[in-house]
């Protein structure tokens, strides 16, 4: 017998038609939202979950999933899963780490540039007709060399990013909650610093930690007054690491000079005083989205599922589900 599956919405075809082969699957839906009490209703049968970022695993989905035995989160975040509970049941998870570290420190790096060279107010200004000629001081930006990239989160889309952003000619600082071994921080040629020290020291600030209970709302309205008035903030990772109101602010009272986005504090729900500035460029959440990416991604949230539920130990364990 084929094990009953949930998936919460579409993955790529490919990987959609491989689980539908291998299981008894439920679609949930194929909108972009799923309310909570539609996943809690169709949960209850089913032994298998294959969930997105955008999908919260909490205490009454899993009160209403009796016979769940394994969730593959098709995301490398994981903090829309109680993880605590989900272990206490002995439901394993999964995740798809590694695969898209390249394609979101790409993202991170177009961020930066669109940020500091004010790519999207520049295409706007064509787009409405306002070209009207080369002029010496037209949309002027800030360069990247020989300027301080401070990065908070070291773990691999951090690093990525070092590794890049050395090439714009940009000095790498950052914060970890575990520093790096000497020769490591040698290779990557980055120093590191304390939060604070390094709010204050950085050109432009790209936040890769992961979200939990330490790192929620880490950058305080306190903590952005500490950043150069010149500087930029970039955030790939969580929304809800950054106060979204107090950035907005800061952003509105030339605090801030710019910020790239890519998370919010309440997804889908954008802060609306962000989306009348000028001075933040606001991406949906597309991090990973190459099409190599997500296949890739949507294949491994397939393959975890399916050695979970038959048993085995699949590759991508949370190891602290
Ligand atoms: C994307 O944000 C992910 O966690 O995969």
């Amino acid at each position: 017998m084929k094990p009953k599956v949930l998936l919460t919405h579409p993955l790529l075809k490919e990987a959609m038609d491989y689980l539908a082969e291998h299981t008894n699957l439920e679609l949930a839906t194929s909108q972009d939202f799923l309310p909570h009490s539609e996943l809690v209703q169709k949960i209850k049968d089913k032994e298998g979950l294959l969930c997105f970022l955008s999908d919260t695993i909490d205490q009454e989905v899993l009160d209403h999933a009796p016979a769940l035995r394994a969730i593959s989160n098709c995301a490398v975040g994981v903090n829309n899963i109680d993880l605590k509970l989900a272990r206490s049941r002995g439901i394993i998870v999964t995740n798809t780490p590694n695969i898209l570290t390249e394609p979101t420190a790409d993202l991170t790096m177009a961020l930066i540039l669109a940020t500091t060279r004010r790519i999207v107010e520049a295409d706007e200004f064509c787009r409405q007709g306002r070209f009207q000629g080369w002029r010496i001081d037209l949309f002027l930006g800030q360069g990247l060399q020989g300027k301080t990239l401070g990065i908070i989160g070291f773990g691999q889309i951090g690093q990525a990013v070092a590794r890049r952003a050395q090439a714009f000619g940009l000095k790498i600082i950052y914060y970890n909650r575990h520093r790096l071994s000497p020769d490591k921080e040698a290779t990557l040629k980055a120093e590191y610093r304390q939060l604070d020290a390094l709010l204050a020291e950085a050109d432009i600030v790209s936040i890769h930690a992961s979200l939990n209970p330490d790192s929620d709302h880490l950058i305080t309205r306190d903590r952005l007054a500490l950043m150069k008035k010149s500087a930029v903030l970039i955030n790939v990772a969580r929304g809800a690491i950054v106060d979204e109101k107090a950035l907005a602010e800061a952003l509105k009272t030339g605090q801030l000079w710019a910020a790239g986005l890519d998370v919010y504090e309440h997804e889908p729900q954008i802060e609306p005083d962000l989306l009348s500035l000028k001075n933040v460029v606001l991406l949906p959440h597309i991090g990973s989205a190459t099409y190599e990416t997500r296949l890739q991604m949507s294949l491994l949230a397939v393959n975890n599922l399916l050695e979970a539920l038959a048993g085995k130990t699949p590759a991508n364990l949370v190891k602290d589900s």
